[in-house]
């Protein structure tokens, strides 16, 4: 477990960050480390602990700190951000993306007490739930379906098709825009813009959310001053939320639009307070923040199940094998097979656990003065879950780093990822339970129509051979593969032909 403390000169607020599960790292601008504080990387003036902050895969090094500064895992995250929800609920400010972008008017990083993110969170909560998501069954199958028709008849450009599909279901339940329609310039732009937040909430990506005061300086201040990146931020995050939501509004007018969780909740006014332009504004922020935080998280998880199958040929062999005794050849898989296919949920779950696509969650903030287990826990400490420790801490006869959907099988099986790799307690991804549903389809889709593979070199010798195949990950709040090849080649004419079909009949 990692706790990290720190005063802010500006403001005189304490601020900081505690990582639990791996160690202790303590990041003070005022103070040296207490005693009482967990143990950590000693801290400088000015920038406390931030300068032994890893910028590469700081989810290893935490790994190195749990060993040296003898923190403790599960129990942590347990103790702290279930038990004490109350206390360990709160997001850290950001300065830039939050404050200067704007971005702090959706849940994800909301200050946990403020009223506008409880009323967020509960239409999410509400439009997600597990009776709602059953009427997105309809739209996943089919984008499952055009994703499928979209490897086979292109398969060099999987990467766009994967992401388009998670795009589309995103769109398609938030705005109920039709999933094989012009949506792309949303799904374009959106990509943009999670990317621009992706590297803006990187740790040290500006100063000024280290030294808030640095937002004031003018924009022609090289390297410090966040004024042109926030102005720009800021009109992306706007285009990203405004668009699509006024599209409905207007169809809506038109009596033309879709049902969506947009639709819905515009249409159900008795949700509203007495205000409705503050109703109006937590629509507009929750659909921005389901459809921000719901397609990148999807795609991830479609890659990396990509990249096992293409390492792993006899793991991918027995699934079909088991998804065909079941399904057979002539129709695409259904949600309704879900719970009826256990090694491909094996598999599923070791994607989850192998490559979990938020190594730390979304970090917290600590809300007021905490002690546990003996240690002093300030207000505004930063709590970062190291969720990839998780993943990797488990107690089993196969190695961690390995793929290997068998461990799950066992009769002792490690704790199911579901439980830790949507995040935790209060802020808990609402999203779970459709994105659960989206990963199994798109997942058993591609195993119905698919033979996924190495890529191919040509050697020295002219003679095609299969390549090796080494990912990285970003280190970023999602981590994605960085680009990487395979082949995908059609299992059989017949199955490419239902998947035509299906991928045909999608309006
Ligand atoms: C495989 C897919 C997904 C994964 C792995 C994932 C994971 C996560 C994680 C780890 C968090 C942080 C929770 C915490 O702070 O403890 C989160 C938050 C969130 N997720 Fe997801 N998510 C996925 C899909 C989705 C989808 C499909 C949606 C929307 C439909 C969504 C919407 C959100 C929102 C709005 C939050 C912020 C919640 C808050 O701060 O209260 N996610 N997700």
């Amino acid at each position: 477990m990692v706790l990290l403390e720190a005063e802010s000169l500006s403001a005189g607020v304490s601020t900081g960050l505690m990582i639990t599960a791996t160690c202790i790292f303590l990041y003070t601008l005022q103070r040296y480390a207490s005693d009482l504080t967990p143990p950590g990387p000693f801290a400088l003036p000015i920038i406390g602990n931030m300068w032994a902050f890893p910028f590469t895969k700081p989810w290893l090094a935490f790994l190195d700190w749990r060993d040296t500064y003898g923190t403790r895992r599960y129990q942590a995250i347990d103790d702290l951000l279930e038990k004490r929800g109350n206390l360990y609920s709160d997001r850290p400010r950001y300065t830039v993306v939050g404050e200067l972008m704007g971005l702090d008017r959706g849940m994800p990083i909301m200050q946990y007490d403020d009223p506008k993110r409880r009323l967020q969170r509960k239409l999410a909560r509400t439009a997600l739930s597990a009776d709602a998501v059953r009427k997105y069954h309809g739209v996943q199958s089919r984008v499952a379906a055009l994703m499928c028709w979209a490897f086979l008849s292109d398969p060099g450009r999987f990467r766009d098709h994967a992401r388009l599909a998670a795009g589309r279901i995103i769109m398609a339940v938030t705005y109920g825009l039709p999933v094989s329609g012009a949506e792309h310039e949303y799904i374009t732009h959106a990509e943009e813009t999670m990317e621009m937040i992706t590297q803006a909430t990187m740790p040290g990506a500006f100063m000024a959310d280290i030294i808030p005061i640095l937002k004031h300086l003018p924009a022609w201040v090289p390297f410090l001053s966040p004024k042109r990146h926030a102005r720009k931020g800021r009109a992306m995050i706007e285009r990203l939320v405004e668009t699509p939501f006024n599209h409905v509004v207007e169809e809506m007018a038109a009596g033309t639009a879709l049902p969506s969780f947009t639709h819905d909740l515009l249409d159900d006014m008795s949700n509203a307070a007495e205000d409705d332009g503050e109703y109006k504004q937590a629509v507009l922020w929750s659909a921005g923040s389901l459809y921000g935080a719901g397609g990148e998280t999807t795609y991830t998880t479609v890659l990396v199940f990509l990249i096992c199958m293409a390492q792993h040929p006899q793991i991918q062999k027995k699934a079909q094998e088991e998804l065909d005794s079941l399904i057979g050849s002539d129709r695409m898989p259904a949600i309704t097979d879900r719970g009826k296919l256990p090694y491909i949920e094996a598999i599923i779950k070791e994607v989850m656990r192998w490559k979990v696509a938020l190594p730390f969650a979304i970090p917290r903030r600590v809300d007021r003065d905490d002690v546990y287990k003996g240690y002093r826990i300030p207000a505004g400490s930063i709590v970062i879950p190291n969720v990839w420790a998780m993943g990797m801490d488990v107690p089993s006869k196969y190695p961690a780093d390995e793929f290997v959907p068998e461990r799950f099988l066992e009769d002792r099986p490690p704790v199911d990822p579901a439980t830790y790799a949507f995040g935790f307690g209060r802020r808990v991804c609402p999203g779970k339970l459709l994105a659960e549903n989206s990963v199994f389809l798109l997942i058993t889709s591609i195993l119905f129509c698919c033979n996924v593979s190495l890529p191919f070199t040509v050697d020295e010798y002219g003679e095609k051979r299969r390549a090796e195949m080494s990912v990285e990950f970003t280190t970023s709040l999602v981590s994605y593969p960085l680009p990487f090849e395979c082949t995908i080649e059609p299992r059989s004419a017949g199955r490419s032909e239902v998947v035509k079909r299906a991928s045909a009949s999608v309006e």
